[in-house]
């Protein structure tokens, strides 16, 4: 899926002051050298990206950063990815507290600590023939949690106190985190992801609500399916596979 070449090299970064999106800008590099992943950062977003077409309130002091990765794999294997980055950014909050912090992953990729969201994770994909390159987009709540979200919300700063982690630091931190799961799944396959994602899911007890096309599935976690799909229990005890929403094509370059 990633070159071992890919995770040899260096990967190159670029800071901006001030960007709409990370996640655009990468998108829009990639007629200069597609073959070469790059980190896009930026200090703030004038209008930041989540998922499922919501904003991501972006102000100066948090981390917003994404990185142009290029891939050969079908999208169906690209799901994992989503856990991949899910791990390494638990793996930077838990080396940015020095262990403080114990990080819980929701389905597909939300960060949480506490129930509350610390971090969240945007995977966008381009594909070209055979060939594609994945967008992984990553804001983390370093010193400000969002007011007025329809969902609670921290930051690494109001969990941990002292000096707050730089956004340039924590993208460091990341970046190697990054590398190491890419390496892992690369060396010992996703079973081990799904190992390790399993061990720090957040969806103990709670009811799973989520949309299959226009159908509202609603249960039990049944844990992830080979691919790093979602497993849900429904009412009528039947297993039903969630696989929408982790990874989404935006382009196709013909
Ligand atoms: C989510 O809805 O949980 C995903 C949020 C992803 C936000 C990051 S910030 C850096 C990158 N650029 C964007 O516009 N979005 C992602």
């Amino acid at each position: 899926m990633i070159s071992k070449s890919i995770l040899d090299q260096t990967w190159r970064l670029k800071w901006y002051q001030t960007l709409d999106s990370t996640n655009s800008e990468a998108s829009r590099s990639l007629n200069n050298d597609p073959d070469q992943p790059v980190w896009f950062a930026a200090k703030e977003q004038t209008s930041g990206r989540g998922r499922s077409g919501r904003t991501w309130v972006s102000m100066e002091g948090n981390l917003f950063a994404s990185l142009r990765l290029p891939v050969s794999a079908a999208p169906s294997e690209l799901s994992v990815l989503a856990l991949v980055v899910g791990l390494a950014v638990r793996d930077a909050l838990v080396t940015m507290s020095h262990g403080m912090l114990s990080p819980r992953l929701k389905w597909p990729n939300d960060v949480r600590i506490d129930g509350q969201k610390i971090s969240g994770i945007l995977l966008e994909y381009v594909r070209s023939g055979d060939q594609g390159v994945v967008i992984i987009g990553i804001g983390m709540n370093l010193i400000h949690s969002p007011e007025n979200l329809d969902y609670p919300v921290t930051s690494l700063h109001s969990l941990t106190g002292g000096m707050p982690v730089p956004p340039e630091q924590a993208l460091h931190v990341l970046s190697d985190a990054l590398k190491k799961r890419m390496i892992q799944i690369a060396d010992n396959g996703r079973a081990a992801i799904i190992t390790d994602w399993l061990e720090v899911h957040d969806h103990s007890g709670s009811i799973i609500s989520t949309r299959i096309n226009d159908e509202v599935i609603q249960g039990d976690f049944a844990g992830l399916s080979e691919e790093g799909f979602l497993l849900v229990k429904d009412q009528n005890g039947c297993t039903r596979t969630v696989s929408a929403g982790d990874v989404e094509l935006i382009r196709e370059v013909t």
